[in-house]
């Protein structure tokens, strides 16, 4: 069987631990060569990160969450999904990481047709993909620094690993010195970065965001973008479904745009090429 190329990892914990900038460490190549990880199951030379192929989503046979969706992202792309609530944004993202299967049409993430992805490989594949959602989903009786550690346990880390990984991951999202604290003694911002660092330390390739300033103000917004942006420069392709026109202004990213389950608009800038524009492919 022909092994396909590995990509770099997005970094190494060990250079977190080592370097206390946390942008030199950001933007730093990785020093070493991506080891083939057990149960990896990507297969990056195959295309690009994240490709859907005519892909219908009806639910309960009629309704239609997503009605024909072809578009590919890069690795390494960071591409901002937007649309009014309702147009199928969380849809696709489900997608993504098998949580609802196509009615017709391909889900291909990361080289692999994910309707040819055995169920037994489907926790592979979301250990592949970090999560990150607009209601955190933290476990509520655990500290932060237990949140994250849980992440790796349960992907068979030994526990000097997870001894070292975790203050280093939780630094790294801006949470020095909040490793003890519960998700209810922090702020909204703060339980978010707690989310993203539980998504970051598996070191996925794809890091899938649904909504995640949903629940935030808009300048603690701008630093989780922010944060999502450095993660992207390591390398890891960034996916963010969000309805925050103020912040996909500011960014200037590749926006894809839904509307009615269908893409309206693919193209840089921001939510809306300009004031004027209503965003429609004519
Ligand atoms: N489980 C479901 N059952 C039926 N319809 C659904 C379900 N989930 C989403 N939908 C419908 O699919 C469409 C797209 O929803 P969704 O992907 O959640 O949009 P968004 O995340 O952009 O708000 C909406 O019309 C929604 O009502
Ligand atoms: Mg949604």
């Amino acid at each position: 069987m022909a092994r396909i190329e590995q990509e770099k990892p997005a970094f190494t914990l060990v250079e977190v631990a080592d370097d206390p900038s946390m942008d030199a460490m950001l933007l730093a190549p990785p020093l070493e060569p991506a080891k083939r990880r057990k149960g990896d199951i990507f297969r990056p030379g195959n295309g690009p990160m994240v490709q859907f192929q005519g892909v219908i989503k009806k639910y309960d046979g009629e309704h239609r969450g997503l009605d024909g969706v072809s578009v590919a992202i890069n690795t390494g792309e960071f591409v901002f999904l937007v649309g009014p609530s309702g147009s199928g944004k969380s849809t696709f993202i489900r997608l993504c990481i098998r949580e609802l299967r196509p009615t017709s049409g391909n889900v291909i993430i990361g080289g692999r047709d994910l309707g040819e992805l055995r169920r037994s490989k489907v926790p592979y594949l979301r250990r592949a993909i970090g999560c990150v959602f607009q209601d955190f989903r933290l476990l509520p009786d655990r500290t932060a620094a237990e949140n994250v550690a849980y992440a790796l346990q349960v992907t068979g880390h030994s526990r000097q690993e997870v001894r070292r990984s975790v203050p280093a991951i939780l630094s790294l999202v801006g949470l020095e010195g909040k490793e003890d604290r519960l998700p209810r003694e922090m702020s909204g911002g703060e339980q978010q970065r707690v989310s993203i660092a539980r998504a970051l330390v598996n070191q996925p390739r794809l890091l899938i965001a649904d909504e995640p300033t949903g629940n935030l103000d808009p300048e603690t917004s701008l630093g989780i973008m922010d944060l999502l942006l450095r993660i992207n420069r390591t390398g890891t392709t960034v996916l963010v479904a969000t309805h925050d026109q103020h912040t996909v202004d500011r960014m200037q990213m590749r926006v894809i745009r839904l509307d009615d389950g269908r893409i309206v608009r693919d193209a840089e800038g921001g939510y809306n090429e300009d004031p004027g524009d209503t965003g429609e492919i004519a």
